[in-house]
This record gives C-alpha cells, structure tokens and sequence, in this order.
C-alpha cells in the first residue's frame, strides 16, 4: 500500500517550494522503492478564506484523517488574513486536532552557507530543538477586564499538563539516547515564572532517574539564548515548552545562516493522526511571485517525512539520509538562491538537488 500524502501549498512562497519538495521526495523514494501518493488540496489557504470566507472546509478532519502525512508548504498573506485567523484556522488546527505534540527542528550548519556567528566552521553546529506544540504558553484562555479604561487588565492563562509534559520529554530524552553524545539541555525559567517552570523542572528531574546514561544540563532561558550564540557547539539534544521552543527555533535557524534552508516535523509520534512536516519559514509575501525562494527547507522536510513515514525499515532513513547529502552537495558546489547570495530559481534548486540523487 502507498503511503497516503496530502500535499497542502497554502499561501505565497508556500505554493512555490511545495513543487520542488514533491520533486525530490518522490525521486528519493523511488530510488528505496517507498511508494507515495500525494493528494493536493487547495485549502488550509487564504486563496480558501477569500472565496469561503473560512480557511478550511467544515469536514477538514475527516478528509486527512486518514493521511499517512501532511507536507505542507506555509500560510498566511497578512495583507488580507489577519495572521491569528490563518494560523489558527489551519497550521495551529493541525497541531492540535492531530495531537502533533513534537515539533522537531533540526539546526546545523552547512559547508557553503555563511554563518552569521564568527568563526563557527561546519561540524561546531549540529543539534535538534524539540519543542512541545500543543499546550504550555499558547492557549486561548484568558480575557480582558475594564476594556478600554484606565484599569484594563489582560490575563493570559498558561497550560501544562502531566501527561502533556512528560510525554515531550520523554520524547526528547530517547531521541539524545540514539545519539551519539547523549546530551540533553533542558530550556526552563523557574526563576522567574515560579509556578509552571518550576514544576517542569521536576518533570525533567524525575525522567532524567530513568536515563543515567544521559547528561541533562537544566538552562534558563535567557542564557540558553545566549549560548546558543555564543556557545552553540554544547547543544545535542534541546527539549523546550512551547513559547520557549518557538523562539529557539527561530533563533537556531538565524545562527545558521538563512531561514530558507530550516525544516521542521509537527510529529504524533504513536501515529494515532498525521504527522505535518514543513518549512519554519512563512509565506514570505516580500519575495512571493519572483520565483527566488530557497526550497531546501521544504526539501528537507520531506526527508524527515521518508525517513518518519517508514520508521523500522531502514528505506526512510536511507532515503533521508541520501537527500540531505543532495542538499549538502549544492550548498557547498551551488546553484543558490538570492537569499544564499545566487542567482538561481527556487525551480533550478530543486532540479540541482533530484540531479544529485
Ligand atoms: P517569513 O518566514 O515568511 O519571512 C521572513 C523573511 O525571510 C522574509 O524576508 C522572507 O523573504 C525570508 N524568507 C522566508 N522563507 C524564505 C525562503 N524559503 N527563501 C528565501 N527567503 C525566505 O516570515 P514573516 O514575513 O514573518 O511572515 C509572513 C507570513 O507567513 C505571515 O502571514 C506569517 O504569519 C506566516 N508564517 C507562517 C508560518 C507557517 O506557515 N508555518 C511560519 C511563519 C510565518
Ligand atoms: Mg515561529
């Protein structure tokens, strides 16, 4: 049976790497005789949202369902969409309804890509930021008293669960157990947040008794930002609650050089739903229609969609693992695109890349 991909563009740039994703995924696959089909919708958009005035149909749910995978490109188009109707009527729907509670985004830096931190050579930067993606800081709990007069107060109300927390640790710890270094940094502020942090501080202590061979280093924050600035070849293994991982992963990404090239998977790791792998980057409206936009971070989000889809037979991760060497060789060798410092079209990438393979 093929697995069942329901290829989902979205807005801007998003319809325009979705095509060179596909383009490598497949060849990849075909070359460890994995068998893909990809079904594309048109919705999760806010092409959707202007004729519907929604950004998905009614029955969303029950269409992917049955997906083996999502690959999504990126949405919003802020010029139309207020950016919390696009996000939260799609990606954050997914996310949630889907039970994706690891978000994986793997940071390393590449031979050919400049890196924005001084004297940083390829090898010092090479870890993974597991951030957990269905709870913690982002919530729709909260309300405003005395709107609009001098005593207005806003609340904004936090959710951490048990079964929410240890199971994005536990997921964090196993993934620094198969790796070499056996390092997990665990990003906290119970200093200064004292009731949740303090609390997941304990939930990491009490997993961490059951992995002696692991060396947990407890960071806050602020100062984890910081080292991985300074200091970023002490990282392996990064797990975070939900705000904390959203900015680490945007900052990893930044200190690798460009955004284009940072994939990401949204993983229900018991595969009771879909999985959504997709770019960190956006819609990216600024360089939309142009052709120019880097889709190596489509194209590697693809490969930990192989190498997830088939977990336990080995095609996925060689399949994984032969893309991300096709990506390896055109950053050092090129094509590149403008935001690398070239000239070549998204579409001459992804062709660079398949030829690789
Ligand atoms: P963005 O990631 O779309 O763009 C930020 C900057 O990076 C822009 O200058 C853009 O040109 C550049 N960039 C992004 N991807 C690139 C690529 N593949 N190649 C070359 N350059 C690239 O973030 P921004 O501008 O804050 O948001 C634009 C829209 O995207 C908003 O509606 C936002 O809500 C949405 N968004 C959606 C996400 C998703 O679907 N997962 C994630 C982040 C933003
Ligand atoms: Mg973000």
């Amino acid at each position: 049976r093929p697995f069942q991909i329901a290829l989902i563009p979205g807005d801007g740039i998003g319809k325009e790497v979705a095509p060179e994703g596909v383009r490598v995924v497949e060849a990849a696959a075909r070359r460890h005789g994995i068998h893909l089909r990809f079904t594309e919708i048109g919705w999760a958009s806010c092409d959707h949202w202007r004729a519907h005035g929604t950004m998905m149909p009614a029955d969303w749910k029950a269409q992917l369902q049955g997906m083996d995978a999502l690959f999504f490109g990126a949405v919003g188009w802020p010029a139309d969409v207020p950016d919390h109707v696009s996000l939260w009527g799609s990606l954050l729907q997914f996310r949630r309804e889907f039970d994706q509670y690891v978000n994986l985004r793997p940071v390393r830096l590449f031979d050919g890509v400049p890196c924005p931190l001084a004297g940083r050579q390829p090898g010092d930067i090479d870890y993974l930021i597991v951030r957990e993606n269905t709870e913690g800081e982002y919530t729709n709990i909260g309300g405003t008293m005395w709107p609009g007069t001098e005593r207005e107060v806003v609340l904004q109300q936090s959710v951490f669960s048990r079964r929410g927390t240890d199971r994005v640790l536990k997921y964090a710890f196993e993934l620094a157990a198969s790796r070499p270094r056996h390092k997990l940094t665990v990003a906290t502020k119970s200093n200064g947040m004292a009731v949740s942090m303090p609390w997941w501080d304990s939930r990491a202590d009490a997993m961490a008794a059951d992995y002696p061979q692991i060396a947990v280093d407890k960071q806050h924050i602020d100062i984890l930002s910081a080292r991985f600035v300074l200091q970023p070849d002490r990282f392996d293994v990064v797990v975070a609650s939900n705000l904390f991982g959203d900015i680490l992963s945007d900052l990893g990404p930044a200190s690798v050089g460009t955004i284009g090239i940072a994939p990401s998977a949204n993983l229900n790791p018991e595969r009771s739903f879909p999985s959504l792998f997709e770019p960190v980057h956006g819609s990216a409206p600024d360089i939309h229609g142009k052709g120019i936009a880097n889709p190596i971070a489509m194209i590697w989000s693809g490969a930990m969609m192989l190498d997830f889809l088939t977990d336990g037979t080995g095609a996925g991760r060689a399949a994984h693992d032969d893309i991300v060497r096709a990506i390896e060789g055109v950053l050092r060798e090129g094509p590149r695109t403008p935001d690398l410092g070239g000239r070549a079209s998204t579409s001459e990438l992804g062709r660079a890349v398949a030829e690789r393979l």
